[in-house]
């Protein structure tokens, strides 16, 4: 799909979890560029108002700035998301969930019960309870789509992946129930992407000694993520490979 295929956001209001850096920033840009009004959610407010910055001067919808560490928010936190969305926005047409927690590849042996509570907790707990809080708000639009960014260890877990493959692997599980559950609705939609080797910083991470120049930058892929806000996929799990 290119860019002048992709139906306009104007009038949506999109939530980017992880929208300070990398997936989620490329993906707030995409969708403002589109003409939505983003929610930029992620951890560190200074990074995000960078986002923001960007996308202001860029000249696009005015975004909203919500700061939450999804390691230690509980039900109450979701619930005031969804509250205050409701409240200064009146809507809600779409989540692209790109925040992730990502610890290095180890022996499982070496691999602690905190990382794996905190690897359990943004990546799956995050996404679950973000789409249940906002599910109101959602049913409530004429054409809601929720986008979960997954992981090839997910997919197929390998050695040394441990606790960052089994939470991709049990998003996978939950992209699977809600798209079951979401089935038959006429205006509810749930992709799961695989991105594959991207140019991002959790590649840099992941991936240290790589040539980063060999890799997909984020421009494509985000424009991908905006695009399933408009228009394609339905319960897809979508292995993504970047254009020729
Ligand atoms: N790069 C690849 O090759 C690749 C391949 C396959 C899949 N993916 C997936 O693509 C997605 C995006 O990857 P990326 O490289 O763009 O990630 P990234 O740049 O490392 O960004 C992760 C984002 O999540 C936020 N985050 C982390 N913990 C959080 C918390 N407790 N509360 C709120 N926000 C939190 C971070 O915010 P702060 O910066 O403020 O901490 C950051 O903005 C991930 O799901 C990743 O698994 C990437």
């Amino acid at each position: 799909m290119t860019d002048e295929t992709i139906p306009s956001l104007r009038e949506r209001v999109i939530l980017v979890t992880g929208a300070g850096s990398g997936l989620g920033r490329a993906s707030a840009h995409a969708c403002a560029a589109r003409g939505a009004t983003v929610i930029l959610l992620g951890r560190t407010t200074r990074k995000l108002e960078q986002v923001y910055d960007e996308i202001t001067a860029a000249g696009h919808p005015q975004p909203a700035i919500f700061p939450m560490d999804l390691e230690k928010a509980a039900d109450h936190d979701f619930d005031t998301l969804a509250q205050t969305i409701g409240y200064q926005l009146r809507r809600l047409d779409g989540i692209i969930h790109c925040a992730a927690e990502f610890e290095p590849p180890s022996p499982l042996g070496l691999q602690s019960v905190e990382a794996w509570q905190r690897l359990y907790k943004v990546n799956v707990i995050a996404p679950f309870a973000i789409d249940r809080a906002c599910l109101p708000l959602l049913a409530a639009a004429p054409d809601a789509s929720v986008v979960l960014v997954g992981e090839s260890h997910g997919h197929q877990p390998a050695a040394y992946w441990g606790g960052f493959a089994v939470a991709k692997a049990a998003l996978e599980a939950y992209f699977r129930i809600q798209a079951a559950e979401w089935a038959g609705s006429a205006n509810l939609r749930v992709n799961l992407v695989i991105p594959g080797p991207i140019n991002s910083p959790q590649r840099a991470r992941s991936h240290p000694g790589e040539d980063k120049a060999r890799l997909p930058g984020l421009g494509s892929l985000a424009g991908e993520l905006a695009g399933l806000m408009s228009a394609g996929g339905r319960g897809q799990l979508i292995e993504w490979q970047p254009p020729d």
